[in-house]
């Protein structure tokens, strides 16, 4: 089932996921029923036995692969920071609800909200956080331009601004400021830093095309 609100912004692709959201849109449909003999039925489908145990899954995160153990309703951003050696912390939690886009990671390159993808949809993609960017302690053109245009003040926004601007730019270094509003559409800043990280996100798109991009 295709979930939205697990894509932040509004140019992520439709993918086809095992969402949080259709998890608990099962579970609530579940409970509707009410009844024992229900309950004692759906224990023997393989729905409910999808949300017992442990399963170990292996990721590919930063371009390594890591073994975590996980109960199949782990969130991708619950195992990155409590499930990982090291743990991940870049990614935020802030609503847990896909609402401010803290938490926003890359799956294949598209930026998706990880408080709302399941550890298990993670599985056989490439997982990038803001912790695999920088290569070598050298940070890239969107992390330097941030720090440079003041683009940060508590900062628990600023990750998940990093991820959504470098797909967009990515995609495409010219990108305009509507472009970028448009890719950054699914993050909040409470603090209000919005024009400063603008401003660093087209310094970056210029540094990019500088560097050869288009
Ligand atoms: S913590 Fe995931 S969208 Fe807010
Ligand atoms: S800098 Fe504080 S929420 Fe954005």
């Amino acid at each position: 089932m295709s979930d939205p609100q697990s894509t932040p912004g509004a140019q992520g692709a439709e993918r086809n996921v095992f969402s949080r959201r259709s998890l608990f849109r099962g579970a609530g449909a579940f409970a509707a029923g009410g009844l024992v003999a229900d309950a004692a039925r759906a224990a023997a489908t393989p729905t409910s036995t999808r949300l017992a145990g442990v399963v170990e899954l292996e990721l590919e995160i930063n371009g390594a692969k890591q073994k975590v153990s996980v109960e199949p309703r782990t969130t991708l951003l619950n195992a990155l920071r409590n499930h990982c050696t090291p743990p991940l912390t870049g990614a935020k939690v802030v609503c847990d609800r896909g609402s401010c886009g803290a938490c926003t990671v890359h799956l294949d390159g598209q930026p998706v909200y990880s408080c709302m993808t399941l550890a298990a949809d993670a599985v056989g993609r490439k997982v990038t956080t803001v912790e695999g960017l920088a290569k070598e302690g050298e940070l890239t053109e969107v992390q330097r331009a941030l720090c440079e245009h003041d683009g940060s003040m508590c900062g628990f926004c600023t990750p998940g601004f990093v991820m959504s601007i470098t797909a967009c730019l990515e995609r495409k270094p010219g990108a305009t400021l509507d472009e970028i509003k448009h890719a950054c559409a699914g993050n909040l800043c409470r603090c209000g830093t919005y024009p400063h990280v603008f401003e660093a996100a087209l310094a970056a798109g210029r540094a990019l095309r500088a560097k050869g991009g288009k």
